[in-house]
């Protein structure tokens, strides 16, 4: 796939907890670009074919069910919404169970394909922030900047302990961790579109960084790069 220049894409790939959801959203409006949250695009597939009782092993209902999926992203990166077939499902898909759903349906290469469109069609210009497993590696592979933002087990698993808890679930912060661990381990171990670090990527440990820090070095790895290539 050729890059587009007057669209350039910011990849940003990483493990469950690394804040890349917050980084990339922060990062798109600072840069008036739009914003793609791909493990959204995963957790409504998810909550879809789980709502309609088919199996992640039933290739064929689910390759039949998404033909009928129409998926639609609100365009503020600030106020992320997402919808399909007119429900509103922004708040419904950031349960734990979803996103362990998500990464069921996540390894199966025909529901990998079927998405692959959709989350091409974002590239748009002035420009797209999108964040995931493999967004650098197959997404958009010609990305003009790529970033794998990683943080250690811990540090991840006590964010999102934070973010759950903020939003109102009774989660425990040792089978979170657990749960978490089991995720990352089938997203990296899976045979399609497994989460690696792209070559060409630079990595950030976010570990001991704030919001702030991680969103002013990616924006300024942007800018860097935009420059050089202008
Ligand atoms: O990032 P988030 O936790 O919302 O992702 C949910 C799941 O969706 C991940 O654990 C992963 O299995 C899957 N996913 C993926 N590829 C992406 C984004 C998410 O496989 N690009």
């Amino acid at each position: 796939m050729q890059a587009r220049n007057d669209a350039p894409v910011l990849a940003i790939d990483g493990p469950s907890g690394t804040g890349k959801g917050t980084v990339g959203r922060l990062v798109a409006a600072r840069l008036d670009w739009h914003y793609l949250d791909s493990g959204a695009v995963y957790r409504v597939f998810a909550y879809m074919a789980d709502d309609n009782g088919i199996s992640h092993h039933d290739i064929d209902k689910l390759t039949d069910f998404s033909r009928n999926l129409r998926m639609s992203f609100a365009p503020d990166p600030s106020a992320p919404a997402i919808f399909c077939n007119d429900l509103d499902l922004t708040e419904a898909i950031r349960t734990e169970r979803c996103g362990e759903l998500a990464s069921l349906y996540a390894a199966v290469p025909e529901v990998r394909s079927v998405l692959l469109d959709l989350q091409r069609a974002q590239q748009r210009p002035p420009g797209l922030v999108a964040d995931g497993r493999d967004m650098g590696s197959t997404v958009f592979p010609d990305a003009e900047v790529k970033i794998y933002l990683d943080a250690s087990a811990e540090e991840r698993a006590r964010r999102r302990y934070k973010q759950l808890k903020e939003k109102g679930f009774d989660v425990s912060l040792a089978r979170l961790r657990q749960e978490m661990g089991e995720r990352d381990r089938r997203d990296a171990s899976r045979a399609a579109s497994p989460l690696v670090v792209a070559a060409d990527a630079s990595r950030i440990d976010t570990s001991d960084m704030t919001i702030v820090e991680v969103v002013d070095a990616v924006t300024r790895l942007v800018e860097t790069r935009l420059d050089a290539l202008r």
